[in-house]
């Protein structure tokens, strides 16, 4: 299946509602902070100081890209693909593999994983079962790498030349953050060459502009080529696809006047490359290969310059037809970016801060914008490494697909105000309304609701893997963007765009949420996994963040009905006040803090088993606002006993904007800035977030996380006042605009 790239626009009424925000930042001024200084932050001037510059990749595992969110196009020092084939992905583009040996279609249709007892009712998870169908489900549809696009030398006698980038000489990439335009500059045997690339904002194309005097000389120009793709590839970073195994994919060029067509099948799937641009000639460098030669055409000067599309169709019959020209993806490219920087939320720590540290937390910020707008603003939910590759190494499953979990940091599109992205993404909640109420009901015997899978295919099918089928935490998540968006846009059509997907989400949880008769009480799990999925699922009951969370989303839902003027279903009601307390440990001193789930050894604090994967434990204030019964010392002494006692080198990603989050709630507003600039939570010099021990670089809910915490840090969240209330006073001068307060 190829999910057509076109974006789901949010009805008129909320465009309309956007604008009047957008225009009340802008005469406003929304300038807040400590001051009078009503001015205007001067966004272009912070965005480009921060302006990425390589000399060289030899050693690079992150390319710099550009991109506009359903499609990537990361490079190598030459701004292209020349000697790193960095990849070109897109949110639409998966193909599947052949079906393992011997099996068919009706094997996989067939597939129904494992059952295991839910209070003695027998519930069925994706996973376990046939292992090759399982493998194959894990692995299909995979998100496919499109083509490369690289630089082609030619010698003297018009050979192909074999060049390398040891062959360049001063050699500079830059990207412009404020255009989305690439760079390089290099020389080659003395000849100066300029390579200029840009992406398209709305169509999947590159622009490409290459200047030497080589190009007249007819010594420089393109190649393309394809790669095959298969999702038994447990981990492709830094790359993605296999170059050598040109027999197992076709591809066919057609040439129609200035454009020329390269299409390409890989099983039952089909994919299109489509140049135009500049007269060019065109031709596959050997029978045989996905290789093709690009040359300008006769009329030569210095300038050169072709888009190259990507598209991919069910049929061959219905491939776009024009190709954007170079110039109209340049203008696209400009107008997109500058809109983004000047339309969105923003932050300046740089004007007035006296902590050095100012300068590379504005940094992650800047780069974090422009990484997540490139990788992780598509039409589905992004994957962890967005659309630089498909990594993740640690299990069987490669997370090449679209991971709901992690989603949660996609509401930081909420607080720095893109609604025009996060409709994007949040549209699956409807999309895949359906598939999600037959999981939970034909599938596993819920009698009402929707169960929202950890991570799925492109068509809302769980994909198999038993931490994957047995987390929860991911089931609150459409609450808190439906109370996001009725925040910004607190009208009745909100309310009515949401409330199948509240009412189903609501139903499960309050049906998930298990009476029990002797104590009265309505308890989470077994079996199920906690946010730290290192504890055993029979066992984990209870466990303090989820039972937070749960308290929260049903309260929202609940309010979102009396919102409706419909009747709150007595069920969420009853579930959200009967259901279990916050678990407590209490030392031998006496001291209480709560525990991961009711029932956890004692010694839990001390034993790294415990202690070494995720800490939502200072979720439950921090990331979390207050919910009912939650004790503000308890949860405090828990947050500190985190820092001393969880394996922080272990931790990844999102654990540490969690962590500052909580410090900030907390009051403790220079930790909450410590664990921004933790030593082993770092950006790379393009701003690409580390994965640290566990997990590959990029490691994208980093960068969506920090700006989550930047922005409630920045603007403050519900009962508390807006001067920056989670970053120290001393050393900071915080200014915004146009961000949104977190709950
Ligand atoms: C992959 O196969 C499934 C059936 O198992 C089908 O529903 C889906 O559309 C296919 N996807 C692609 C990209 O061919
Ligand atoms: C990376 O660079 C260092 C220092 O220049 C060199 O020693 C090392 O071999 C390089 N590694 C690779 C994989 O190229
Ligand atoms: C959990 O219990 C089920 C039976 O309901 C059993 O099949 C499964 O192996 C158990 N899992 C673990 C990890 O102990
Ligand atoms: C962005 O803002 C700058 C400075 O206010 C302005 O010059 C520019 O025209 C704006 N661009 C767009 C596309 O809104
Ligand atoms: C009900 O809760 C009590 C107290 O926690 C527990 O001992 C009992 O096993 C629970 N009942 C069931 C059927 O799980
Ligand atoms: C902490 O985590 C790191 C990285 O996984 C590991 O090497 C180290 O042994 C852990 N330390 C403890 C005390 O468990």
């Amino acid at each position: 299946m190829l999910a057509s790239s076109s974006t789901q626009h949010p009805p008129t009424l909320f465009r309309l509602v956007a604008l009047l925000t957008f225009l009340t930042i802008l005469v406003r001024g929304d300038t807040e902070i400590g001051n009078n200084d009503a001015a205007r932050i001067n966004r272009r001037a912070i965005v480009s100081r921060f302006n990425p510059t390589r000399r060289s990749t030899v050693n690079a595992t992150t390319p710099m890209q550009v991109g506009n969110g359903n499609f990537a196009f990361g490079t190598d020092i030459t701004s292209l693909q020349t000697f790193l084939p960095f990849a070109t992905m897109s949110s639409w583009g998966w193909k599947n593999d052949s079906l393992p040996t011997g099996r068919t279609q009706a094997d996989v249709d067939g597939y129904r994983g494992v059952s295991w007892k839910n209070h003695g009712r027998d519930v069925r998870y994706d996973f376990g079962g046939l292992p090759d169908i399982e493998a194959w489900l894990r692995g299909s549809p995979n998100r496919v790498n499109l083509g490369r696009i690289g630089l082609r030398f030619w010698d003297v006698r018009g050979r192909v030349a074999d060049v390398l980038e040891g062959d360049l000489e001063e050699t500079e990439q830059n990207l412009d953050l404020w255009t989305g335009t690439l760079t390089s500059r290099f020389k080659f045997k003395g000849d100066e060459v300029e390579v200029h690339v840009v992406s398209d904002f709305e169509s999947d194309t590159v622009a490409v502009r290459l200047e030497s005097r080589l190009v007249r000389e007819g010594n420089l120009g393109l190649f393309v080529d394809h790669p095959w793709n298969e999702g038994k590839e447990k981990f492709s970073a830094p790359f993605v696809g296999l170059w050598d195994v040109p027999e197992k994919h076709t591809t066919q060029l057609a040439v129609d006047g200035r454009t020329a067509t390269i299409i390409h099948k890989m099983v039952n799937n089909y994919f299109v490359t489509k140049i135009g641009g500049e007269h060019f000639t065109i031709e596959r460098q050997s029978p045989g290969k996905h290789l093709y030669d690009i040359r300008p055409g006769a009329e030569r000067s210095r300038s050169f310059s072709v888009s190259v599309q990507f598209s991919g169709e069910t049929s061959p019959s219905d491939i776009p037809k024009a190709v954007p020209s170079p110039s109209q993806v340049v203008a696209a490219s400009k107008k997109g970016w500058e809109e983004y920087w000047n339309l969105s939320g923003f932050v300046d720590l740089l004007t007035g801060s006296t902590d050095p540290r100012a300068e590379e937390l504005q940094r992650r910020i800047v780069l974090s914008r422009y990484l997540m707008r490139v990788n992780e603003a598509g039409d589905s939910p992004p994957q962890e490494s967005g659309l630089v590759n498909n990594g993740w190494i640690e299990f069987d499953a490669s997370e090449i697909r679209i991971c709901l979990q992690e989603i949660s940091y996609g509401a930081h599109w909420a607080l720095w105000n893109n609604w025009d992205v996060l409709h994007r993404s949040t549209s699956i909640y409807s999309r895949f309304l359906p598939r999600a109420i037959s999981f939970a009901q034909s599938q596993q015997g819920w009698p009402t609701g929707a169960r929202w899978p950890k991570m799925t295919d492109p068509s809302g099918r769980s994909s198999p893997g038993e931490i994957n089928n047995l987390l929860i935490w991911q089931q609150p998540h459409p609450l808190i963007f439906a109370q996001y968006e009725y925040r910004a846009f607190p009208v009745k059509e909100t309310r009515r765009k949401w409330r199948d997907v509240v009412k189903e989400t609501a139903d499960w949880m309050a049906e998930f949420a298990w009476s029990n008769a002797t104590t009265g009480r309505f308890d989470l799990g077994p079996p199920m996994y906690p946010v730290s999925e290192d504890t055993s699922p029979n066992a984990t009951v209870n466990p303090a963040f989820e039972l937070a969370y749960w308290r929260l989303g049903l309260e929202i839902a609940e309010e979102w009905f009396r919102g409706l003027g419909e009747d709150v279903p007595r069920s969420w009601t009853e579930a959200r006040k009967n259901l279990a307390p916050l678990p407590v440990n209490e030392d031998e001193d006496g001291v209480r803090t709560y525990s991961v789930y009711e029932g956890i050894e004692a010694s839990f604090w001390t034993d790294s088993k415990y202690t070494s994967d995720h800490p939502a434990l200072v979720g439950l204030y921090g990331w979390l606002p207050p919910t009912d019964g939650l004790e503000l010392d308890v949860a405090k002494r828990t947050a500190e006993k985190v820092w001393t006692h969880w394996n922080t080198t272990n931790c990844w990603g999102w654990d540490f904007p969690m962590l500052a989050m909580s410090a900030a709630r907390n009051g403790l507003q220079s930790k909450a800035v410590d664990f921004l600039l933790h030593p082993e939570f770092q950006f790379d010099d393009v701003g690409m977030p580390i994965g640290g021990a566990r997990v590959p670089t990029p490691y994208f809910p980093g960068a969506g996380s920090l700006l989550y915490a930047i922005a409630m840090m920045a603007k403050g969240w519900d009962g508390q006042g807006e001067n920056a209330p989670g970053f120290p006073a001393e050393g900071w001068k915080v200014r915004v605009e146009g961000l949104n307060k977190a709950l």
